[in-house]
Parts: C-alpha cells; sequence; structure tokens
C-alpha cells in the first residue's frame, strides 16, 4: 500500500487548478444512462471513484470512452444490458447506488446491492427508497440487494424529505426526469452538485425548476437525449487546499472555480485571520506564518451552511490556532476519526459524541499517522504541511478516492510531499 511522506514547514506559494467536482461527476456519470443517446462530459476528474463508476457502467451495457489526461468522457448505451448492479461493484463506494433510480426509470426494473457500511457513520438508502415508493416502484430488499419495479412506469410524485439528504435528492431527480407528470421534492438539498446535475439533465431536455432551492419541480418526458456537458470545479478540493496555504502561510492562487461555492469556508477563514481575495472564477488565499491564527466554531450544515466535507480539513488547521474552537458535526454520526490520528502529530482534541473541543498547542511534529477516510486523510496532509519534520501517511488509497494529482499540485507550490510503495 502506498504511502505519503511530508516534511513540514515550508510556505505554499503558486497557484492551483482547480478539478471537477467528484461528487458532481459521480451523478452526472449515472445520469448517461438515462438517455440512448451518445454523451459527454468534460473536466472529469481522474480519480478511483469516478474508474469505479466507469467498471459499473460498463457492466450495465455502456461503452465508455475516457483517454488518459484528457478530462473528457465520452459514454453510449444504446441499450441497457443489465440491470444488476452487483455487491462487488456497489460495496467499494456508495455513489454507485444512484444507478438505481436510473435503471428503473429507463427499463422499469433495476436490483442493486444495497452500499456497504461506511466508516463515518450508518448512512442508510431509506429516503432514496421511499421516493422511489412514493413514485409508484415495488421494492423489496433480499439477500443484501434492492429489488425495484415500475413495470408500467414511474410516475410524478409529491416527496417531502423529513431531512436533507443530498444522495436521496439527486437520485429522485435523476428518476423522475423519466416518470409520467409532475415531480416536486420538498426539503430538497441545496448543493451545488444539485444545480449541475439538474442543469446537465436540462442539456439532456428534462424539464426541472427550483435546483438550488429547496423545492424541486421536474416534469417527467418520455426521453431524454444526449448532451456535451463540463462539470463543475470542486468545491471541497477548492476548500482544501484554502486550508493548505492557511496552514502553512504564504499565497496562492486557487484558479478556475467557483468562490460563492465555498462561502461558508471563506467567512471563517477570514475570521481565523487569513486573508481571502476573489474574483469571478478564483480566489487568491494568504497568511503571514508568523502570526498565529485565532481559533473559530464551527457547526456542519447542509449547504450553504459549513460543509462536513471540510470539518476535518479545518479541524486540520485549528490545531495550531490560538484559543479553543468546537467542532459540531451534524450530518454524520462518526465523523471525527481523525482526532485521534491528529493527537498523535501532537494536537489537543477531545471528542464527545459529535463535539470537538480543540486546544490549539504552538506546533505539531511530525509522525507516522493512518488515512481512515477521505476527508480524514487529507487533513493529515494539512497537519503534516505544518508539522515539524516527517509525517507518513499510510493508506493513503482513501485519498486517491478524490484528489486529482494531490501531490503534484502541492509539490508545485513548494510542499515538500512524495508517494511511494509502503508495506
Ligand atoms: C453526499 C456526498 C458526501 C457529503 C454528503 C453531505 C456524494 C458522493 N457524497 O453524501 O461527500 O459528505 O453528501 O454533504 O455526493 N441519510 C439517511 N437516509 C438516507 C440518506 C441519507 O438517513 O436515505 C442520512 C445520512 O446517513 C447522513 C445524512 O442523511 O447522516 C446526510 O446524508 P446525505 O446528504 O444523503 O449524504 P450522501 O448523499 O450520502
Amino acid at each position: 500500500m502506498d504511502k505519503i511522506t511530508i516534511i513540514g514547514g515550508n510556505e505554499l506559494h503558486g497557484k492551483i487548478t482547480i478539478s471537477g467536482a467528484k461528487n458532481s461527476a459521480l451523478k452526472l456519470q449515472a445520469a448517461s444512462l438515462l438517455t440512448s443517446q451518445p454523451m459527454v462530459l468534460t473536466n472529469m476528474p481522474e480519480l478511483a471513484d469516478t474508474r469505479f463508476m466507469v467498471e459499473l457502467l460498463e457492466q450495465l451495457g455502456v461503452t465508455v470512452y475516457w483517454p488518459k489526461g484528457s478530462g473528457r468522457m465520452q459514454t453510449h448505451v444504446a441499450e441497457i444490458r443489465s440491470t444488476i448492479a452487483p455487491y462487488d461493484l456497489v460495496r467499494k463506494m456508495r455513489a454507485t447506488f444512484n444507478v438505481l433510480g436510473p435503471l428503473l426509470a429507463r427499463e422499469g426494473h433495476a436490483t442493486v446491492s444495497l452500499p456497504g457500511g461506511c466508516a463515518i457513520g450508518a448512512r442508510p438508502v431509506d429516503l432514496h427508497l421511499k421516493a422511489f415508493e412514493a413514485m409508484g416502484a415495488d421494492i423489496v430488499i433480499e439477500g443484501g440487494y434492492v429489488k425495484a419495479a415500475a413495470l408500467r412506469g414511474l410516475r410524478g410524485a409529491h416527496i417531502v424529505f423529513p431531512f436533507v439528504s443530498v444522495g436521496a435528492t439527486e437520485h429522485a431527480m435523476l428518476a423522475a426526469t423519466l416518470a409520467q407528470g409532475e415531480t416536486i421534492l420538498e426539503n430538497a438539498a441545496r448543493e451545488p452538485e444539485i444545480v449541475d446535475v439538474a442543469n446537465c439533465l436540462i442539456a439532456m431536455g428534462a424539464k426541472i425548476e427550483g435546483a438550488g432551492t429547496s423545492t424541486i419541480h421536474i416534469q417527467g418526458v418520455t426521453s431524454l437525449n444526449g448532451t456535451t456537458y463540463n462539470v463543475i470545479p470542486d468545491r471541497i478540493e477548492a476548500g482544501t487546499f484554502a486550508c493548505c496555504v492557511a496552514a502553512t502561510g504564504g499565497e496562492v492562487l486557487l484558479d478556475k472555480m467557483i468562490p460563492d461555492s465555498i462561502n461558508a469556508l471563506l467567512g471563517v477563514l477570514r475570521q481565523a485571520g487569513v486573508g481571502v481575495e476573489r474574483g469571478d472564477n478564483w480566489v487568491k488565499i494568504s497568511r503571514d506564518k508568523n502570526v498565529a491564527l485565532k481559533a473559530v466554531d464551527i457547526d456542519t450544515q447542509p449547504h450553504p451552511g459549513f460543509p462536513t466535507d471540510l470539518q476535518a480539513q479545518f479541524m486540520g488547521l485549528m490545531t495550531t490556532a490560538e484559543g479553543t474552537s468546537i467542532f459540531r458535526e451534524n450530518i454524520f454520526e462518526n465523523r471525527f476519526m481523525h482526532a485521534p490520528e491528529l493527537r498523535r502529530l501532537g494536537a489537543d482534541i477531545i471528542v464527545r459524541g459529535n463535539e470537538a473541543v480543540v486546544r490549539g498547542v504552538k506546533a505539531l511534529k511530525g509522525a507516522q499517522v493512518m488515512a481512515t477516510d477521505l476527508r480524514a486523510s487529507v487533513s493529515l496532509v494539512i497537519a503534516g504541511l505544518m508539522a515539524e519534520g516527517e509525517t507518513t501517511i499510510g493508506r493513503v488509497y482513501h485519498l486517491d478516492r478524490g484528489f486529482e494529482n494531490l501531490e503534484a499540485k502541492l509539490t508545485n507550490c513548494g510542499a515538500n510531499i512524495s508517494r511511494s510503495a509502503g508495506d
């Protein structure tokens, strides 16, 4: 297993171009199942997760052409060959479950393995399934598989989500594009990725209004066409690099991104004393590392609140801030696995339920640590970049799920970070 070695202490200077958004790309890949015409997705991030989704699409009969380094993925599925998504291809990544809705909408039936457990919490799919039932699907769970059928097609429905779910909102929206009549989604998630998926579906001929607000109206159509669509920039990647620069000091321009998509983070970075300048599609982060950051409290919330996917990174940053910061994790019940690893570097963190209390220390010291999930692993990179001495991070396959060319992007800005084959 590969490991990453970081010699901390270098400031970061330069420019980083932000890649396409993983969490949007995966759902757009699932959307390609909704049309029998060719689709082209550009700005596709080359990640373990997006490659993994390709494997599943191919199993279902999709022809995928994605030359390495092109960022351009062509898909075509004139006829769906299989409506079964097997356990082996679904268990590794939860977003693969999102092929259920498109298969059900296009073919009238689908059998998809339940996604496996996940380190950050139970993450059930009950809201997804309730939405499909409301749209007229019969659903049975048998042997770890969801068997869904709507042999006369899905019908539009009025669905009120009991709480906000990104996955369930997107999944219901995908399926509703081909349902008969109107679907209304209330208490819908408002993440930028939802708007991106809606915009792609609209370009494919879907009738969707209100994406990005809490109420989405979808008027079903009989078929969708292919299109060429550019994936939005990854706000979590942008926010992660913003935390890296805030941690090390220096000045870096984050280019080809959407500044508004990380407003919540930029606000707290400013409160902590980090310099933030912004333009149409860039943000410049600067910090004098001789001036300590101020501790700031964090409460994760659905968009436009502070994203749970940046909580670990911001905690890495706060480990050396002046004062005490309190982190409240409101989205996932078990998302502080980075805390014990950060403690190995000398951080002072106490976790009580969904709350973590971080008392800033003068400095971190390099140590051997282990990545536990995608966002947790990158918080260890942030901590390693500011720690004194050498940090090695094991199980870096977690990082490869969601960060494109992470080491190269940081090395270009002056970081001392390298990868080697581990034991
Ligand atoms: C997506 C993102 C993930 C991000 C999360 C919250 C992708 C691939 N992943 O995950 O990076 O951290 O949004 O912004 O886009 N829940 C249920 N029942 C359901 C669905 C969800 O109880 O049927 C719960 C979850 O366990 C969690 C909460 O609802 O506690 C929010 O989850 P959700 O917004 O659905 O997250 P994901 O779509 O899985």
